[in-house]
């Protein structure tokens, strides 16, 4: 059957089939295509998208408004500070306000809740642009990356190492398993993602014949296509910064781990903004960085097709 995902909302990749994501992927690639040949598109003409940030951003914000702006749409960001989100006017009103004269919404910020309402009462397709929990359209773009990388997504082993727990972590998870790209955890027990969590994604891998390891052993890197990591304190947790440097120390991406893959055509990734010296170290960093900043290129591509397919 043919995929149609008009009016859909982007909350976490949960909700969409391997065939779905796909067709996502497919799209994002002959969209990149078509702007490397100089052919624009019309095809967000006469549609106006709401960027909501109650968290900074350089690259979805930026992607969302290049994205839009190329297929003839209108971008309107609201900050933090532009509107009253959930304390003076409560979300189910903003929704309802912004899904009248909007066709679409961008929403980043901390709480999933949010955005999952901003869906349910605005009317209108919402896409997630990073929460506490999930950032589903950072994994399109680093799903196409490794397709351009390999050739091929199913039956690749990627890694993620570092903070487990968070958005990053959630939803590779997610999309690794829906797509059935073979996918290892490595982080320390404090930071393995919720039981519920594992459970689902040990569902959805069933269906796509993908397997999930959860370890804190780094020698589990080894045969890994891809190794990817994140900040170690994700925006809102900068307290926890100390506490988070002693915990994930053996866990940093550097030549010793990449090593350990006992691999010479491993890529390592990383959604970006990165901590040198943290979670990546520099040299590892600028050795991978032509991959990393098709990752952040591919960050607009992969929105535009999300806009593109739901508006
Ligand atoms: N990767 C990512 O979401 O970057 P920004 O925080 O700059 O949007
Ligand atoms: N885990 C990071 C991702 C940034 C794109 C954060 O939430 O800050």
């Amino acid at each position: 059957m043919a995929v149609n995902l008009k009016g859909k909302s982007l909350l976490t990749l949960k909700d969409f089939t391997k065939e779905e994501i796909e067709y996502l992927l497919d799209l994002a690639s002959d969209l990149k295509q078509k702007k490397r040949m100089g052919i624009i598109g019309q095809q967000l003409k006469g549609k106006n998208v709401a960027l909501i940030f109650e968290k900074p951003s350089t690259r979805t914000r930026c992607a969302f408004t290049v994205a839009c702006v190329d297929e003839g749409g209108h971008p309107e960001y609201l900050g933090k500070n532009d509107i009253q989100l959930g304390y003076k006017e409560s979300v189910e009103d903003t929704a309802r306000v912004l899904g009248r004269l909007f066709d679409g919404i961008e929403f980043r910020g901390f709480s999933q809740d949010h955005v999952n309402k901003l869906a349910k009462y605005s009317g209108v397709p919402v896409f997630n642009g990073l929460t506490d929990d999930y950032h589903p359209t950072q994994i399109l773009a680093d799903l196409l990356t490794i397709k351009e990388q390999f050739g091929k997504l199913k039956g690749l082993k990627f890694t993620y190492i570092g903070d487990g727990r968070n958005n990053m972590a959630n939803s590779l998870m997610i999309g690794c398993s829906k797509i059935g790209l073979d996918f290892t955890l490595v982080a320390p027990k404090e930071l393995w993602p919720n039981n519920d969590l594992i459970n689902e994604c040990e569902g959805f891998s069933l269906d796509s014949g993908s397997k999930i390891v959860i370890t804190e052993d780094i020698d589990k890197v080894k045969g890994s296509h891809v190794i990817y990591t994140d900040v170690w304190c994700s925006m809102g947790e900068e307290e926890q910064a100390a506490d988070r440097i002693s915990l994930l120390k053996p866990y940093q991406v550097n030549k010793e781990l990449v090593l350990k893959t006992e691999k010479d055509d491993t890529i390592c990734m990383h959604c970006l903004p990165a901590v040198k010296g943290n979670e990546i170290t520099e040299d590892v960093f600028e050795k991978h960085s032509k991959v990393i900043f098709d990752e952040a290129e591919n960050r607009m591509h992969t929105i535009k097709a999300v806009m593109v397919a739901m508006i």
